[in-house]
């Protein structure tokens, strides 16, 4: 069934948890996550990002439909979430298209620009019923994001909320996009700072570099929205590998799909358990 993304991250809060947010890149990345999460019987977020979008020829509608249609399906609460969007136009798509909430990123813009574009967005976004995350202090591993070493400041934090009204922060405090390792440290005193000068959920974005005792006491500080990608491609493209180097003769795709979709849903059942028990280190 399809949920607010605000609702889910909410009860996450609530609960002392952690709400998995993954990133959709194909029809079977949707598949997969809704299956992991109905493995764990647990809510999930899928989210696409601009990236992703102009992957599909710049074409929101299909992969988003594709989406919706499999959140709809699904017995677990599957919130639809637009990631890491600059376009003002795409942000303007979203809540056509069935998203419950966008992440507009201005993060690599001045603070004052990155200020009043975020307003003017969750202005609109609000008008049109979408909960807004957005971003203050560059994570790492993007284009144009600053080093890995950036810290998003509690109290510019706290006047940034203020001044945006976003429904969520996404804030660097040591993790970055695209790990192909799990060895991202993060700093616990900084989030467990950052809570306490923001009303909003904090999200972690670049989870898939971060191993699991790390999750766990950032969820603890703190954290609630996880964001993992990384962790699903290289769970997909690992499988497609072994399944093509296991038979030269194979021609059908939907033999070395199945795999990755299979891979790919272990992925989002171990982590959401995981987020949702912050408990095991
Ligand atoms: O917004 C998406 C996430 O930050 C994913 O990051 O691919 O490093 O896990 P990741
Ligand atoms: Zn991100």
């Amino acid at each position: 069934m399809l949920n607010p993304t605000g609702e889910i991250v909410a009860a996450a809060r609530a609960a002392g948890g952690g709400a998995g947010a993954f990133n959709v890149i194909t029809v079977e990345h949707a598949e997969a996550i809704v299956t992991g999460a109905e493995e764990a019987g647990l809510p999930v977020i899928l989210q696409i990002s601009e990236n992703a979008v102009r992957f599909h020829h710049g074409r929101l509608a299909p992969i988003a439909a594709a989406a919706r249609a499999i959140a709809v399906s699904s017995t677990v609460p599957v919130a639809l979430h637009l990631d890491h969007v600059e376009s003002d136009d795409l942000f303007d798509q979203a809540a056509a298209h069935g998203f419950g909430s966008v992440m507009y990123d201005a993060s690599t813009r001045p603070y004052a620009e990155n200020v009043a574009a975020t307003a003017a967005a969750v202005r609109r976004g609000h008008a049109t019923g979408l909960w807004v995350e957005s971003e203050l202090g560059a994570v790492g591993g993007k284009d144009g994001a600053h080093a890995p070493g950036v810290r998003t400041d509690p109290g510019e934090a706290a006047a940034y909320v203020a001044a945006t009204g976003v429904d969520a922060l996404a804030v660097a405090v040591g993790s970055s996009h695209a790990m192909h390792t799990r060895t991202a440290r993060l700093d616990h005193d900084l989030i467990g700072r950052l809570r306490l000068a923001v009303p909003v959920p904090l999200v972690l974005h670049g989870s898939s570099g971060v191993p699991d005792d790390e999750l766990v006491a950032a969820i603890r500080a703190g954290m609630v929205k996880i964001n993992i990608g990384t962790a699903l491609n290289s769970a997909f493209t690992g499988a497609v590998r072994d399944t093509l180097d296991g038979d030269a003769a194979l021609v059908d795709p939907r033999r070395y799909l199945a795999s990755a979709r299979t891979a790919m849903a272990g992925t989002v059942a171990a982590a959401l358990r995981l987020l949702a028990t912050p408990t095991v280190v």
